[in-house]
């Protein structure tokens, strides 16, 4: 039996054609777990002082995997950009523990974090962010250069790799004021993964854009998740991403609640004959349905 993970990761890259999977029909499928690359315990986080004091988060634990594209959804206000804050290194929880790569996150002096995020986290929002006086191709370059201290050949070449990688080829000249949202947004995401970060952390990511480029771009933070390795988390109010997760965690009023069962939460794997255009489509069609869940939870 092959584990529904790597029958997912060979489909991705277009070697499972014509393969059968033996998974029997609504079996769970047992997925191998490794270690997390990320670990929340506990994590509470205020705001505010004295009576006007409120929790942002109240006790949430959660472990994301490497190689996984995880959702954060929930009502607007439930604490989804306060928990990503905490778990990616931007907002210090009042108590709790985040562990990343088996460091402890919080408890590293800030020239560590500051290195640590460097080097292994990306970050993409929903403003885009750019420089408003650099070029596409500039945006990632400097990613490059400052973070990694490459060389202004090889930054330029692995630039323009991911630019091309992207669509984004003939726009490498364009500054932000000559981009459309969708395209900003695509080179938002270029310099999160220029770096090929462990962590990429989203923050309402698609949520500005129409469902076409919102669509390429849950399409290009799922191959990062199951090519490169990364674990992505993803917050989102936006149902139309929940196929192409691996996960989906809900908050309310600053708990997790049970990962969001089946219905929503189900992958398609398709037995044979699987057409090229799966790579750029959430598994659908004439299909087997496997649950996927952590059988340990
Ligand atoms: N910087 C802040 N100062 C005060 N309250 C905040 C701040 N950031 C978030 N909050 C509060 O924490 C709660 C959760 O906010 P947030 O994490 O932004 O929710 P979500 O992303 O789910 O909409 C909200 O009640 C919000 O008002
Ligand atoms: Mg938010």
């Amino acid at each position: 039996m092959i584990p529904l993970s790597r029958y997912l990761g060979r489909l991705f890259r277009g070697e499972a054609s014509g393969e059968r999977l033996s998974l029997v029909q609504d079996a769970p499928a047992v997925i191998c777990r490794r270690e997390p690359a990320l670990a929340g315990a506990d994590l509470f986080r205020s705001f505010g002082v004295g009576d006007t004091r409120s929790y942002a988060l109240k006790g949430v634990s959660a472990d994301f995997q490497p190689g996984e594209l995880n959702l954060l959804m929930g009502p607007s206000g439930s604490g989804k950009s306060t928990l990503l804050a905490v778990l990616s290194g931007l907002l210090r929880p009042d108590s709790g523990t985040v562990g990343a790569l088996g460091r402890d996150v919080w408890r590293m002096g800030e020239d560590e974090m500051e290195r640590f995020r460097l080097r292994h986290c990306s970050y993409i929002f929903q403003g885009y962010n750019l420089f408003p006086a650099l070029t596409a191709r500039e945006q990632l370059e400097i990613v490059l250069k400052w973070g990694e201290g490459c060389s202004a050949r090889e930054a330029r070449c692995r630039a323009d790799r991911v630019l091309g990688q992207l669509g984004l080829s003939k726009k490498a000249h364009l500054r932000p004021a000559e981009m459309s949202g969708g395209e900003k947004q695509r080179v938002a995401i270029g310099r999160a993964l220029v770096k090929n970060p462990s962590f990429v952390f989203a923050d309402e990511p698609t949520s500005a854009l129409d469902w076409e480029n919102g669509e390429q771009v849950i399409h290009l933070l799922t191959e990062t998740a199951r090519e490169n390795g990364a674990m992505v988390l993803v917050v989102t109010h936006d149902p139309r991403l929940t196929p192409f997760a691996d996960r989906v965690f809900e908050l309310a009023d600053g708990q997790l609640q049970s990962e969001m069962e089946p219905e929503s939460f189900e992958a398609e794997a398709c037995v044979s004959g699987l057409p090229s255009a799966y790579e750029h489509t959430p598994l659908r069609n004439n299909s087997l349905r496997v649950r996927l869940y952590d059988p340990h939870r």
